[in-house]
């Protein structure tokens, strides 16, 4: 078997491993699985690259110390970075990852340009769009970073907007000459596309926060991964290209159902221009609240039939997976059934709530997504909502005027009885009053999530 054999079976084994471990991320039960298999037909492709190609000359890749030395860098850092990482900064790294992919595809642009001059329309016209695509999904990615970090505050305005989608426009007008056009500025324009692409990334991502975030992120993400399959066009890399589309597409569908569940426009997103309203929500002012105690809150669900479990953030910060599981337990072994109401974007990242109690081994046929668990809940017992605040925020549904007006939520406040676990009344993300406080039905168990839900666990032992 000659070199360039083993190497495309290397390549076909990596993008086989892609494929099959994305399926496995599909399903908790596979996920952790499925990363493994993708990380092996990564160790496999790059491995297979350095020590099996060739180039025309028949020589192989040199530099092997600069290489190894490379990765063993970026191995520790990763491995300590992926280790230290709380569940809640998890975004941010994710972020922070995506935004390492765009500058290694931006860099590939100004690498290969330098070094080879191409001269067909098709080639440079690849290069430059995949230097500008990574560009800004660095430059995005960054301050995506700096803004979930809470170090980077929200700026924009209508001028912005309009400014951003002329300069978007400009850039690809750019682009498309300077492919046509091979005297065109020769050595600047790859700089100068660089540069607008730098600029771009930062004005875009500058005006979107609160609660579009994670839309930004899957989109940035998309980004990285069309950039990375436009590297794999220019080295006729078959690896490269089956993971930059895996990545393009899948992060494009994770934006659409994003999109989806927090009402905003795929559109809107591609040209910043999100929600501007600065509603806090209607005034509550006169509303009271109702307060109760774990021992009556252990009382109600005991005797409940059916009790359903809505977590939102707040379980994430408190850690308090594994005690809500414990929590199940006492209840099903007193006879309740107990279920679990799972919103899209509780939490801070894409099925963060999944993902946390996958951790906490809470059974997957338990876990209800929205549109199931929703017709279900005039007919539940009692509801509690732990931690989370948005996701069960009626104003979705009834203010206009809201930010989060459009996104669908769970509606809590159709069960018979609603327990809401939080340890104040301060806002969620989106920064808004929710109404359901206030609702008849609704008793504040105020506490933190984890504390609480131990006091709850040693109540329903009582009863
Ligand atoms: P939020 O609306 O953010 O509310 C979380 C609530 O948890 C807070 O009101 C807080 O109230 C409570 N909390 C915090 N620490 C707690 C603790 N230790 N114990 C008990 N409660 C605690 O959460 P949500 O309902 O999950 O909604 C998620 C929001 O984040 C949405 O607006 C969503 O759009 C946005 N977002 C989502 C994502 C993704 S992809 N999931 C990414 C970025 C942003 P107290 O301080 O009173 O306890």
């Amino acid at each position: 078997m000659s070199n360039l054999d083993i190497l495309k079976l290397c390549y076909l084994l990596g993008s086989l491993s892609f494929i099959v471990g994305l399926k496995m991320l599909g399903k908790p039960d596979t996920a952790k699985k499925g990363n493994f298999y993708a990380g092996i037909g990564m160790a496999i492709a790059i491995l297979g690259t350095i020590f099996f190609h060739q180039n025309g000359e028949g020589e192989k890749i040199g530099n092997l110390a600069w290489i190894f030395g490379g990765i063993a860098i970026g191995t520790i850092v990763g491995y300590l970075a992926a280790m230290k990482v709380k569940m809640t900064q998890m975004p941010q790294m994710v972020s922070l990852f995506n935004g390492m992919g765009g500058a290694c595809a931006a860099l590939i642009g100004i690498v290969e340009m330098d070094t080879h001059h191409p001269e067909a329309f098709g080639e440079r016209f690849i290069i430059f769009l995949g230097l500008m695509i990574g560009t800004i999904s660095f430059a995005g990615s960054m301050i995506a970073y700096g803004k979930l970090e809470g170090k980077i505050k929200d700026v924009g305005s209508k001028f912005q907007q309009i400014f951003n989608n002329t300069f978007i426009f400009a850039i690809i007008a750019l682009v498309g000459y300077a492919s046509y056009d091979v005297e065109f500025m020769s050595s600047n324009v790859i700089w100068i596309i660089f540069g607008a692409s730098l600029i771009y990334g930062v004005l875009f991502v500058m005006p979107i926060g609160g609660a579009d975030m994670p839309v930004v992120i899957s989109l940035l993400n998309s980004f990285t991964g069309v950039a990375a399959a436009f590297g794999g066009f220019l080295y006729d890399n078959q690896v490269m290209l089956t993971g930059g589309i895996l990545v393009g597409s899948a992060g494009t569908i994770l934006t659409v159902l994003m999109c989806k569940a927090m009402n905003r426009s795929l559109w809107n997103v591609i040209i910043g221009a999100f929600s501007t309203s600065t509603s806090t929500g209607k005034s509550t002012e006169g509303l009271s609240i109702r307060e109760i105690n774990a021992t009556d809150t252990a009382i109600l669900c005991a005797y409940a039939q059916k009790v359903t479990i809505i977590p939102g953030y707040g379980l994430a910060v408190a850690q308090a997976q594994h005690t809500c599981h414990e929590f199940e337990k006492v209840l099903e072994e007193k006879g309740v059934e107990v279920n679990f109401a799972i919103h899209p974007v509780a939490g801070r990242m894409p099925g963060h709530m999944n993902v946390l109690l996958a951790e906490a081994d809470v059974s997957y046929d338990k876990l209800k997504e929205m549109d199931d668990i929703n017709p279900q809940l005039p007919n539940t017992d009692v509801v509690i909502v732990i931690g989370a605040n948005d996701v069960v925020n009626p104003a979705a549904e009834t203010d206009p005027g809201s930010p989060i007006y459009g996104m669908p939520i769970i509606k809590a406040n159709t069960a018979k009885n609603i327990i809401v676990m939080k340890r104040s009344m301060a806002k969620g993300y989106a920064g808004i009053e929710n109404e359901l406080f206030y609702d008849s039905k609704t008793r504040m168990l105020f506490g933190d999530a984890k504390a609480m839900l131990e006091k709850l666990i040693a109540e329903v032992k009582a009863v």
